[in-house]
């Protein structure tokens, strides 16, 4: 049965000249039939580049409009339209107006979990992954961070000599993860090393061996000698790294670990999607303009 989806999906991807794109925390099965599997870097990249016509998103609805806003011709599909980032909806861009009139010139660097009219309201976005180059590129030593208080306070510790305004958002998923799980998982598996990401709260970032996006722990896993790893990120992450990593093993940090809007997206959802060519994510044109202004000079950052 989900064979034959996964074929019908391949060739209505084909027939129009469609791209697949699905985030690191997808189902097991989206991540197999994905044409790219990203964290919200990669995929903006991808979505800006690509020369497919249309996008089918799996992801969230930030991620999206993301790539309606970098790719305005293409069609950009959300399988679900329903799935949503709580904490992209922490943020409006009134109160973002607000917080700017009490802060006069001080710059806005918005991380991408954000609605495309935040960001339009910004300086800069940023990703889990080069939040800490886009602090450092700017010349200003005072900043406003939104909307996630967690990766925000983790790059301010990293340049001290920067002030941070922040906004209190947050990943209710990441921020189930506590310090008892962790001590517990670690007391389980006393040689692993403990990953997680900068989402997470700073108590429970405090424990860990190494702090990073979803593909930087790919990365890290990968190039570690070590053969154990206690993972503090949703558990999406798990099929790719025990994929590429049959040798070693992998322990969620918390069985709270699932996103729930992550986990929305099926194959027969996909399919339909491709049937329908819906629903679409559209951004209206002054907003989009603004938003792009903030993500192409997150995307001009050299990566490493
Ligand atoms: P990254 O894949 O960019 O690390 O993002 C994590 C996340 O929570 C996306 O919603
Ligand atoms: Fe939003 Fe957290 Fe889910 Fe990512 S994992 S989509 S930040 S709620």
């Amino acid at each position: 049965m989900s064979e034959n989806i996964k074929l019908e999906i391949r060739s209505l991807l084909k027939k129009h000249n469609a791209v697949l794109l699905a985030h690191n925390y997808m189902r097991d099965e989206v991540q197999e039939i994905a044409d790219i599997t990203g964290d919200s870097l990669a995929l903006s990249i991808e979505a800006s580049k690509t020369d497919a016509d249309v996008i089918v998103f799996c992801g969230v609805h930030f991620m999206a409009e993301s790539a309606a806003i970098l790719s305005p011709e293409k069609k950009v599909l959300l399988p679900r339209l329903d799935a949503g980032c709580p904490m992209a909806d922490m943020v409006t861009a009134a109160e973002l107006e607000l917080l700017k009139a009490k802060h006069p010139g001080v710059p806005v660097v918005t991380y991408v979990n954000s609605s495309a009219e935040v960001k339009a309201h910004s300086d800069i976005c940023c990703t889990s992954a080069n939040a800490l180059k886009v602090a450092q590129s700017l010349k200003e030593n005072e900043l406003i961070f939104v909307p996630d208080r967690n990766l925000g306070r983790w790059i301010e510790n990293a340049v001290p000599d920067k002030k941070f305004i922040f906004w209190e958002g947050f990943c209710p998923t990441h921020e189930r993860m506590t310090v008892e799980s962790v001590m517990q998982k670690k007391s389980e598996q006393p040689d692993a090393l403990f990953v997680c990401h900068p989402e997470s709260a700073p108590e429970v970032s405090a424990l860990a061996d190494y702090v990073c996006s979803t593909s930087g722990m790919y990365d890290y896993c990968r190039n570690s000698p070590a053969s154990k790893f206690i993972i503090g990120t949703e558990a999406g992450i798990l099929y790719k790294l025990r994929l590429e990593n049959p040798g070693k093993e992998f322990f969620l940090a918390s069985s709270a670990l699932f996103c729930p809007n992550m986990k929305l997206t099926s194959l027969e959802d996909i399919l339909l999607s491709l049937e329908t060519l819906a629903p679409v994510v559209t951004v209206p044109e002054d907003i989009r303009l603004k938003a792009k202004a903030a993500l192409d000079k997150m995307l001009a950052i050299p990566r490493d």
